[in-house]
This record gives C-alpha cells, sequence and structure tokens, in this order.
C-alpha cells in the first residue's frame, strides 16, 4: 500500500507561519527563527555527503535542514507529529498539563505553515509525513540516512523512537542534540571526591542545598530534566550524554561510531551541541516490530 505523502500546503501569509530556525528565503530575505543553524550546516548533520541518498528527517519544525539536505543532492521525505497524534508533554502533577496541549497544536501548525511557506519559497521538491513517531508505517519504505536532529530529547521514550526508526535506516543514523544539560540544570558543581570536597558537599545537603554530580560525556546517562518545583522543562524530558546515544545506537546495530562537538546560536547565544552518526554494521533483529508494537 503506498502512503499519502504530502507535497504541498497552501499558505498564503507569513504571519501565520513560526519559524524554528532562521532562513533566507527568495523573495522575503532573512527570517529570524530560534536557532541559527546556517553556519557549518553539514557538521549539524554529522559531516555526511547527502548527494543521491534516501533520506527520512524527524520532527522538521520550520525545515531548515530538510531543504539544506535536499540542496545537497538528496530526496527528502520529513516526518512531522501529526495533529491528532498527542504530544509527549510532561505530565507535572502540579497543574493541569492538558492545557498544554492547545498551545502546542497551535504552535506546531504555525511551524508546519513555516515549513510549506519555504518549501515554496525555495521550490521544494521534498515530501511530508505526519504521523507518530513510535508507529511509523512500514509502507514508508527504507531510507540511506535518518536523522534525529534536537527531537530525542523532546520524546519520552527516546530508545523506542530511535528503534523505530532504525527499522527504516539502511545506512546510517544521525543524533544530534544539546551538548550541556539546559541552564537551570547547568551551574552543575564538580562533585569533589576529595574528603575536603566531600565534607563540603555534605554540608551543601544539611543545607538543603541541590548538588548536581558532574558526570563526563563518556558515561551513557540520562539526565531527567523536569522540576516541579520550577516546572521549567514541560517538554524537554532527557539530557542524554553522547555515550549513551553511542550504546543505543551500537544496541541497534550501529556499532560504527563518530561523535563531532559544535556550537550553533540559539536566541543568539552560542550553544554547545553534539552530532553522533552511526553506521550500520547489524541488520535489523525480525522481533523488532513486535517488540515496538507491545512496548
Ligand atoms: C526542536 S525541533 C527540531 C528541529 C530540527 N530537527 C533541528 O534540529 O533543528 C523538534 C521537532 O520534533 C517534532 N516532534 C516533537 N515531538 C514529536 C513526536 N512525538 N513525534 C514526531 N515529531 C515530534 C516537532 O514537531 C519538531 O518538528
Amino acid at each position: 500500500m503506498a502512503l499519502d505523502l504530502i507535497t504541498e500546503r497552501e499558505v498564503k501569509d507569513i504571519k501565520d507561519c513560526a519559524f524554528y530556525h532562521t532562513m533566507d528565503l527568495p523573495g522575503h530575505g532573512e527570517i529570524k527563527g530560534k536557532w541559527d543553524l546556517r553556519k557549518n550546516t553539514g557538521q549539524y548533520l554529522g559531516g555526511i555527503d547527502f548527494t543521491d541518498k534516501k533520506v527520512l528527517e524527524f520532527g522538521p519544525a520550520s525545515g531548515f535542514l530538510s531543504f539544506y539536505m535536499e540542496k545537497q543532492g538528496a530526496d527528502v521525505v520529513s516526518f512531522d507529529i501529526g495533529n491528532n497524534i498527542e504530544w509527549d508533554v510532561v505530565p507535572f502533577a502540579q497543574y493541569d498539563h492538558t492545557q498544554l496541549f492547545k498551545p502546542f497544536i497551535e504552535y506546531n501548525n504555525q511551524m508546519k505553515n513555516a515549513y510549506w511557506f519555504s518549501h515554496k519559497a525555495l521550490e521544494s521538491k521534498n515530501k511530508t509525513f505526519y504521523g507518530a513517531i513510535y508507529d511509523i508505517p512500514k509502507e514508508l519504505g527504507d531510507f540511506d540516512v535518518v536523522t534525529f536532529c534536537s527531537i530525542l530529547l523532546h520524546l519520552r521514550d527516546p530508545f523506542k523512537a530511535l528503534c523505530a526508526g532504525a527499522l527504516h535506516a539502511k545506512e546510517k543514523i544521525v543524533v544530534t542534540d544539546l551538548a550541556e544539560a539546559p541552564k537551570v540544570y547547568s551551574k552543575n558543581h564538580m562533585y569533589d571526591t576529595s574528603l575536603l570536597g566531600r565534607v563540603k558537599n555534605a554540608c551543601r545537603v544539611l543545607m538543603n542545598k541541590e548538588i548536581y554530580q558532574y558526570t563526563p560525556a563518556s558515561i551513557p546517562y540520562f539526565q531527567f530534566l523536569p522540576n516541579y518545583k520550577t516546572l521549567e522543562n514541560k517538554d524537554v524530558w532527557w539530557y542524554l550524554s553522547p555515550q549513551l546515544v553511542v550504546n543505543m545506537l551500537g544496541v541497534l546495530g550501529f556499532e560504527d561510531t563518530k561523535i563531532d562537538y559544535h556550537e550553533y546560536e540559539l536566541y543568539d547565544k552560542l550553544t554547545p551541541t553534539y552530532s553522533i552518526v552511526g553506521t550500520r554494521t547489524k541488520s535489523a533483529p525480525k522481533d523488532w516490530e513486535h517488540f515496538l508494537k507491545n512496548s
């Protein structure tokens, strides 16, 4: 069964658009977005040669990366969340989190408008599929490269999403994410294991001050970012350490990995990011589809 991939959506007015990325659009000039990935875009995408590659981009937002890969010679399908699919917002008990869905869907719809507005201005041939990342239709087919850029941190179950994407990745998976936990958690205190350091830390605990341990990137770990006291990070679940991503990719049969670090402007401030390219070394086990359906 062939899938209905969307090839256009009429967006007449730029006022109906929310630009996640800063874009340069013919006839419209520079449009400012939250993130500016225009310098060294290739690095953000793991330094892959996209010529003649079939690419699936998960979470294109306003589409800057999908359009970039197309320009590099790729045949791109952009996959974003369907309007009828529930967002993975954090279910805080401290307030009615269900109220979050409406503004999320509205903002997301405006981002989709920005994608289609840019698609037209750039005369793009990219196709789009809107659906559920944990339940990707088999008919979407196989891709040489599958990208997960700045999306795993927003998902409650990043491993499940990676596993679902891996079933469609013949050659490579790219994961790009924040290389540092967001500000509220980055006032980390180096965990000093000397005797004096331990005494100081014990005093901080007694004084009811929080201590965040600094954990090196070489340790595979998740950091849970939602904060029930400040209600920060309503849709940002995780900091994923690079080694964690390497391990998850390895488990999924992408054992050959390369990590690269860089910085891009987020609201005009340089923000550290990492990209990991995993190359397939093992084929996907047959029981994965069962695992995905039952987990
Ligand atoms: C932070 S933006 C990333 C944009 C782009 N990939 C980049 O790196 O610049 C997150 C994207 O993931 C999408 N997204 C978030 N949750 C999703 C879900 N559950 N299923 C599919 N897409 C989702 C959003 O709609 C948005 O397009």
